[in-house]
């Protein structure tokens, strides 16, 4: 299949004389939101290497934004410098998601907003939310009806993200697709696996393929198992997806969307920066990391050396330097400990052969889907599933 990309709009309807907000963005690149890491430091580091494309924050429990709780109203952040603030909200309850998103045009929060409909978390599918909600054609129109509505009160563009369906039994994303676009999406993306698959075996392109062919008149985002450049470009190529979306492959690797420009723009490509620069972004994250908390409340640097911790096996990913350095960097507790252990490696050791498409991030699957009891016998009511309580949450 050849495939011609252009640059992919996101711009919301108006109403009521609202500004519509929008971006072309060129190449059609979008970082996936990823609880507990596309905070605004990650998204700082990757503009850095990227600039242009669009950065989606972490996800956003509606009702915990609707009931102003503080953690998740902190977690609504974005640098002076971002232009277009980007945020992936999570809810199953139409009236919820339609205040959530009213809080966050009327506060002028946000220029985009992403629904997620593939959370696996066994706690969500259980009580019918998150990967579940697609089965429930009618509730899932009504989230993104409601969605939208809010959304063009401020000119805010709505997206949607899915997996295929719960299982191969109970497979739904050409629905979704339909359905988010009637309802007034502007963008879905599909991340080819299914919910039980969770992140194992591999992504299936050819979904991303007939999802394209399929559902006309809206740009199809591809997702899944992009780990170079030139995996961005084999989607595209075989799927004549409308641009990419990009996950695990750019944990510890915020550069990858410096080699995604360059792959989509013809330029030539660039090697994989040398361990010595690789520990230069290791630190500058774990500052950046510190002062995001500091600046969100926290009076001590805890929270932001260990968060810190979990990328730092990520950006060790590939490069040959021992058991022992990666624990050391898995423990530290200062931004000292850092710097010494940056100092004790050898900056000019090169990444092994293959080492850029290593995987990183969540890999296991398949995992067990449950939904509730009898869930299949009344998927045409808008009963509304019961996770709205649910202030925390990972995936998609
Ligand atoms: C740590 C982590 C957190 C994630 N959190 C979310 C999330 O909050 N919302 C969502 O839609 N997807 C989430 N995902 C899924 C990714 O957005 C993406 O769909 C998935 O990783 C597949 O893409 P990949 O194969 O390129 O990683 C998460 C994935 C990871 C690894």
């Amino acid at each position: 299949m050849t495939s011609t990309l252009k640059p992919l709009v996101l711009r919301g309807a108006a109403t009521h004389g609202a500004p519509s907000r929008g971006i072309e963005v060129w190449p059609p690149v979008v970082l996936a939101p990823m609880a507990g890491v596309t905070n605004a430091p990650f998204r700082s580091l990757c503009r850095n290497f990227g600039p242009g494309l669009v950065y989606v924050n972490e996800m956003i429990m509606a009702a915990a934004l609707v009931y102003g709780n503080p953690r998740t109203r902190s977690m609504v952040s974005f640098a002076p410098d971002e232009t277009f603030r980007s945020l992936q909200l999570y809810g199953s309850d139409p009236v919820i998601v339609e205040q959530a998103v009213e809080v966050l045009g009327s506060e002028n929060l946000v220029d985009h907003i992403d629904l997620n409909f593939g959370c696996p978390a066994a706690k969500v599918t259980r009580k019918g939310g998150g990967a579940a909600v697609p089965l429930k054609k009618n509730l899932l129109a009504e989230i993104v009806r409601a969605a939208v509505r809010a959304g063009s009160r401020y000119g805010i563009p709505i997206t949607c993200k899915f997996r295929m369906g719960i299982n191969d039994d109970l497979i739904t994303y050409i629905d979704t697709g339909k359905i988010c676009r009637d309802a007034g999406a502007v963008m879905i993306a599909l991340h080819a696996r299914t919910a039980q698959q969770h992140y194992a075996p591999s992504a299936r392109w050819e979904a991303i393929a007939t999802l394209k062919q399929q559902v006309e008149g809206i740009p199809v985002l591809g997702n899944g198992d992009i780990w170079c450049a030139d995996d961005a470009l084999r989607m595209v190529a075989e799927t004549g997806c409308d641009g990419v979306v990009i996950g695990r492959g750019c944990l510890g690797k915020p550069w990858l969307f410096r080699d995604l420009i360059d792959g989509f723009t013809g330029r030539p490509r660039q090697s994989a920066p040398l361990l010595g620069a690789v520990l230069a972004v290791m630190l500058t994250h774990a500052e950046s990391l510190m002062q995001h908390h500091r600046d969100n409340g926290r009076n001590d640097d805890t929270k932001g050396i260990r968060e810190f911790r979990k990328h730092c096996g990520w950006y060790l990913t590939g490069y040959p330097v021992g058991p022992e350095a990666r624990r050391a960097f898995s423990e530290v507790s200062t931004l000292d400990d850092v710097r010494n252990l940056a100092a004790s490696l050898d900056p000019s050791l090169a990444l092994v052969e293959g080492g850029e498409r290593l995987a990183r991030g969540h890999t296991n699957g398949p995992i067990n889907v449950v939904l509730p009891h009898g869930y299949l016998d009344h998927l045409d009511d808008l009963e509304v599933p019961a996770d709205a309580l649910l202030t925390t949450m990972s995936g998609g």
